[in-house]
């Protein structure tokens, strides 16, 4: 099955309904669950207790300011095994698509395409299911990891006539000798990234991202909300500050609340189009668990002049 396919696949299952919940182990998983009191008392009981016990000053600094080096370890060790293929982007981010079908609708000739840009693209997750149902895209992606764009690079798939892939780390001061050109970019895509950035560095991220917009162009996010289950899961001494923990692997992990993302990219001179907390419960059959995940998604667009 192609990815295409399995894309459309995606999309059927949404609006999976938990009304009677001794029905919860009839499907992999459930939508839009409600937590009940009792359940939101006792992730705020984790989150205090693994919070109480911070990591040393020491520690946090190291993985705060090394964290291209964390990274590059973690893509030496698993490669392009970790991140599975993101093959919810055409249910989720359907503005892609159908700006790709207006084109080959359009039947122009001409040699325009729909610019994105993947920041943080790790070995190709995104990326790779975009050049494979975005025909008519040119994509740039970006990660700090020389080890995960050398994976991405040596990909079948990776084609330079229609992608270009560079090392980059978001953080930086200037952006001048990036291939990307300011105002040029449709859909920025940030999936998962900014929760690995420390959270002082995150408007300056988010502003460099904003110069690469066209205007009317738009910025698609994803990532951790604030207890979900990875954030209670963590042990004492891995709280780097409050909603910020560093994984035993050495890479950060912040938890956002809608507000805050809200906050950072309305405050760069964005609109808000989606803010949206996806609440999920992921059933596993085989081991008898229910998995409650907290992912943000937003969408925010530039304004035209
Ligand atoms: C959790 S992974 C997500 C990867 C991919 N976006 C996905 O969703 O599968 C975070 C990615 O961000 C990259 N990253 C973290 N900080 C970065 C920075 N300052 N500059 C560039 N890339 C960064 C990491 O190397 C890693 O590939």
């Amino acid at each position: 099955m192609d990815e295409f396919t399995d894309l459309k696949r995606t999309e059927r299952v949404r609006n999976r309904t938990l009304d009677d919940v001794s029905k919860v182990f009839e499907k992999n998983a459930w939508d839009d669950v409600e937590w009940n009191d009792e359940q939101k008392q006792a992730a705020v009981e984790k989150v205090n207790f693994n919070s109480a016990t911070p990591l040393s000053e020491e520690d946090s600094r190291d993985y705060l300011l090394n964290a291209g080096k964390h990274w590059e370890s973690f893509y030496k060790k698993h490669n392009d095994q970790f991140f599975k293929l993101r093959k919810w982007l055409d249910s989720e981010f359907p503005e892609i698509l159908e700006a790709n079908s207006r084109l080959v609708e359009s039947g122009n000739e001409s040699d325009e395409r729909v610019v994105v840009f993947e920041t943080g693209c790790g070995a190709g997750s995104t990326v790779l299911p975009l050049l494979e149902c975005v025909k008519k895209s040119f994509v740039y992606c970006c990660d700090f990891s020389e080890a995960a764009i050398a994976l991405l690079k040596s990909r079948p798939q990776y084609d330079p006539a229609v992608c270009n892939a560079f090392v980059a780390d978001l953080t930086e001061d200037s952006t001048d000798h990036w291939p990307v050109q300011p105002n040029s970019v449709d859909f920025v895509i940030m999936l998962f990234t900014l929760s690995a950035i420390r959270p002082e560095k995150m408007p300056a991220v988010i502003a460099h991202l904003v110069k690469f917009l066209k205007p009317g162009g738009q910025i698609f996010f994803r990532d951790y909300g604030q207890y979900d289950l990875a954030q209670l899961r963590f042990k004492p001494a891995q709280c780097a500050g409050e909603n910020l923990y560093v994984r035993q692997d050495g890479t950060l992990a912040y938890f956002f609340t809608q507000e805050e993302v809200r906050n950072l990219f309305t405050n760069a001179g964005l609109k808000e189009e989606q803010n949206a907390l996806d609440k999920r419960l992921i059933v596993n059959r085989k081991r008898n668990l229910l998995m409650h995940r907290m992912w943000i998604q937003c969408k925010f667009s530039k304004p035209k002049p």
